[in-house]
């Protein structure tokens, strides 16, 4: 932290709150909230005088709230800069002012305000961390009841040398310390009804470093860890959980269904252990609850700020699990550390520092290339309706409705998805390398001869293009009869597509793409979705049988899926008459030729 505040081309804004960004990649512009400290950063030498005679006491935050702090203090002692701040709402303000005036740099400044201010960046790196599950949920364990029941949080601070203990275990009640210790597991972790059903990855190992860390400073203490499994699948990571065992910790597989306080303040555990089937009880001095991760509170207000996307566990969504790890969809944005997901400290160095790297080799050049298939305006064509730019999940098309003025793509931001030309209705936009003209001369070949045998299939790129990839490499075996035509989204599926290619006498369409969530273009198959209902409402008054437009999610992983579709549109083919395909054209040269 420190290297970070002195490093030349790194400006730390702390206390600053993000409150929007606009722009695209190369050209983010972001604007900052700074909240104001109400002390001269520059000018307080962190002495302390201020806090010894502020009067006012409240719960030190940095230990969890196990030892208190005053209304001007220090966040925690490794704080950058290394500065006194007052909080404003709990100080008594100029009716008190001792803290101005034990203060001989004169640093303290009531009269402070916070500073709104923009910054331009080219890329940025999404680094929110995580939030601690709230245990007050699970009453079962007691932690608003008993005072010895205490989060791994409260725990982590007690045992570290400069927490408000100086590193020494002490009972909340009583005050001695404990003889025996019980850790429970997955506390807010894979649980359905609880916080959330992932796991939350740490814990495990975190548990198992505080049994070590107590069975070194109290070799007799008796130490008992409740779990469902312990995953311990990092380098070196099952050798100390063998360490742990070695060393006489008890794992008793199970999850504790209640805690009731003994007299002395111990508690005692009720828990099914599922390794023996019976029901035990478990007396002990203190019990640590292994707390999960949740996403931190400000995820999803940053999400729709920046246009990104969250898994549904509720962290950001990364642009390929393997092969973008670090990478938002949207350009130019990156993720580091719990944001995207919980994580140990080694893999969010890791994670870090290939986010640094992704971005630095994005602005070394200080040119960005962009992707050849982006969307293109026809300037003449163009009502400035301002649908392209309402569909645009990455907020690459500008469009002055007001003042009419022709929609404008940013090259820069656009990532090639399709929905704009697909939705709009006056074709004024091009896709390049996926134009109109290309798909529909597609399907106008594969149906020019013996068109009621065949079916026709629109895939996305990214999914069901490699679904029926993966089904082929896999020697899957599906209806020979399918012809595919790949788009970039299952968003570019255009509604001239579909009537084309009934008009030229396909009996069955699929359109198929990621599956909702997983769309590579952050929520363009929502409106892939919406453009098929209204299709079918528009067959359904044409009088053109519905089922035969269908749409499927396949991903690239189930090509199994992908046959056993195929084989389910052959079964539909099937069941289209050569009449009913002949009544189709009719309607539908009909509807041209009135248009
Ligand atoms: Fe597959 Fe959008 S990329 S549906």
């Amino acid at each position: 932290m420190t290297d970070v505040g002195r490093h030349p081309n790194i400006t730390l804004h702390t206390m600053s709150e993000v409150v929007d960004i606009k722009g695209f990649v190369g050209n983010f512009n972001v604007r900052v909230l700074k909240k104001s400290r109400y002390v001269d950063e520059s000018a307080c030498t962190a002495c302390g005088e201020c806090a010894k005679v502020c009067p006012v006491v409240y719960p030190d935050e940095f230990n969890a709230g196990l030892s208190s702090r005053r209304a001007v203090y220090m966040p925690f002692p490794q704080a950058v800069p290394s500065s006194y701040v007052i909080n404003m709402n709990e100080c008594l303000g100029h009716g008190c002012s001792k803290c101005a005036d034990a203060c001989d740099k004169n640093c303290i400044h009531f009269h402070m305000s916070d500073e709104d201010f923009q910054v331009t960046v080219g890329t940025i790196i999404v680094a929110t961390g995580l939030e601690p599950y709230d245990p007050r949920e699970m009453d079962e364990y007691g932690y608003t009841r008993y005072e010895n029941v205490m989060t791994s949080l409260e725990f982590e601070r007690m045992v570290n040398a400069g927490g408000p203990t100086k590193g020494e275990l002490i009972c909340l009640k009583g005050r001695q310390t404990p003889r025996s210790v019980g850790f429970i597991q997955c506390v807010g972790s894979r649980s359905r009804q609880k916080g959330g059903e992932y796991c939350s990855n740490t814990c495990c190992m975190n548990t198992i470093k505080s049994t070590l860390v107590l069975k070194e400073h109290y070799p007799d203490m008796e130490i008992k860890v409740f779990y469902i499994d312990i995953r311990a699948f990092g380098k070196g990571f099952e050798d100390l959980f063998n360490r742990s065992r070695q060393m006489g910790v008890q794992y008793v597989r199970g999850l504790p269904g209640s805690i009731e306080e003994l007299d002395d303040g111990s508690v005692r555990v009720a828990v099914e252990n599922t390794g023996t089937g019976r029901i035990e009880y478990h007396d002990l001095n203190m019990i640590v609850l292994a707390l999960g991760m949740k996403p931190s509170p400000g995820t999803q207000r940053l999400q729709e700020m920046m246009g990104l996307q969250l898994t549904p566990d509720g962290f950001y969504l990364e642009a390929h699990p393997k092969l973008q790890p670090v990478d938002a969809a949207t350009r130019g944005i990156f993720y580091a550390g719990c944001a995207e997901g919980p994580k140990d400290i080694k893999e969010s160095v890791t994670q870090g520092s290939a986010a640094a790297v992704r971005a630095i080799r994005l602005m070394h050049r200080g040119v960005i290339t962009t992707e050849p298939i982006t969307s293109e305006v026809i300037v003449e064509r163009c009502v400035s309706c301002g649908k392209c730019a309402t569909v645009c999940p990455y907020n690459a098309i500008v469009v002055d409705t007001k003042k009419k003025t022709p929609a404008v793509v940013n090259t820069a931001a656009c990532a090639g998805c399709g929905t704009c030309a697909a939705e709009c209705k006056f074709d004024a936009i091009v896709m390049n390398h996926y134009t109109d003209e290309q798909i529909n001369s597609q399907a106008d070949i594969m149906l020019a001869e013996n068109a009621a045998d065949k079916i026709l299939v629109f895939a996305c790129n990214w999914c069901s293009y490699a679904g029926a990839d993966y089904a082929g490499v896999a020697r899957l075996q599906y209806p020979t009869n399918v012809r595919l035509i790949r788009t970039m989204c299952s968003g570019r599926v255009d509604e001239k597509f579909i009537w084309n290619a009934f008009a030229k006498g396909a009996p069955v369409v699929l359109v198929s793409g990621c599956h909702i969530g997983d769309c590579h273009y952050i929520d363009a198959n929502h409106w892939t979705e919406k453009r098929v209902q209204k299709i079918h409402k528009k067959m359904e008054k044409m009088g053109i049988r519905v089922e035969r437009l269908c749409l499927e999610w396949i991903s690239a992983a189930e090509g199994n899926r992908f046959a056993q579709v195929m084989k389910d549109m052959e079964k539909l083919r099937q069941g289209v008459t050569i009449e009913e395909i002949v009544e189709t054209i009719r309607i539908l040269k009909a509807r041209k030729k009135k248009k």
